[in-house]
């Protein structure tokens, strides 16, 4: 049988480090809200064969978002069972659709407020990962020199940056793998789908991602992603 392949988007979060009272998947950006953009990106994928968004179940926005989407209605389901973590957003999604995944289906994890993402690099996941047992993650080596703080705004040690990288989404892994390893996790230990999985006692793979798969996070990532988006 043929693997099928499904994004899921946590998009019930508020966004409180953007300081804005519009959660941050919801503001504009060249014409319209982000989230549009997230999911015209993913939408760009042909192997995806379908978007999961899982929303607030108090969210009053989605509504201005669909004159947007146009064709890509059609690959999208919309739920509204978001949670008060990422992964109880993702948990619950995926809980949600018990009924239609087989347990070796791929998810595809990825923030809502990672408008930048490239069809290509969703390819390169894909190509990198459709025959493991697990799955992975896009990431990027770390260039910078890392500090650890005391905590009191000075320098108490240089961290080598040997083996590290930053994680990034989609992370894509087998869904019922996934689900397991997020039932099995404690919300306030786990902020992505791969430290979940870590835990769980498997070792994800990573693979190179991009510079301009930026999560949106504060004000200043909103101009960036405008002109990452307009590059194109
Ligand atoms: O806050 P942060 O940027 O880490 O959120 C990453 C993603 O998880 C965003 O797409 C956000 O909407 C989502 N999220 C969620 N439910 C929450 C918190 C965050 O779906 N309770």
């Amino acid at each position: 049988m043929s693997q099928r392949f499904i994004a899921l988007l946590p998009a019930a979060g508020a966004g409180s480090r953007m300081g804005s009272e519009l959660p941050k998947q919801y503001l504009p950006l060249l014409g319209k809200p982000l989230l549009a953009h997230t999911l015209s990106a993913l939408a760009a994928a042909p192997q995806l064969d379908r978007l999961v968004l899982v929303l607030s179940p108090e969210d009053g926005w989605f509504e201005s978002i669909v004159p947007h989407l146009g064709e890509l209605q059609g690959k999208l389901t919309v739920l509204r069972c978001g949670g008060a973590s990422r992964a109880e957003s993702v948990r619950n999604g995926l809980a949600a659709l018990a009924s239609e995944l087989a347990c070796d289906d791929w998810v595809l994890v990825h923030d809502a407020a990672r408008p930048c993402i490239a069809a290509s690099d969703i390819g390169r996941l894909i190509d990198a990962l459709r025959d493991e047992p697990v799955g992975g993650i896009l990431a990027l080596p770390v260039a910078d020199t890392l500090k650890r703080a005391d905590g009191g705004g000075q320098i108490a040690a240089t961290v080598s940056r040997t083996g590290l990288w930053r994680a990034q989404t989609p992370q894509m892994f087998r869904y019922g793998l996934l689900r397991d390893a997020l039932d099995q996790a404690a919300d306030d230990t786990i902020t992505d789908e791969a430290s979940a999985i870590e835990a769980s006692g498997h070792a994800p793979r990573l693979v190179l991602g991009n510079e301009r798969n930026i999560k949106v996070t504060y004000p200043d990532d909103l101009a960036l992603a405008a002109l990452y988006l307009q590059a194109r």
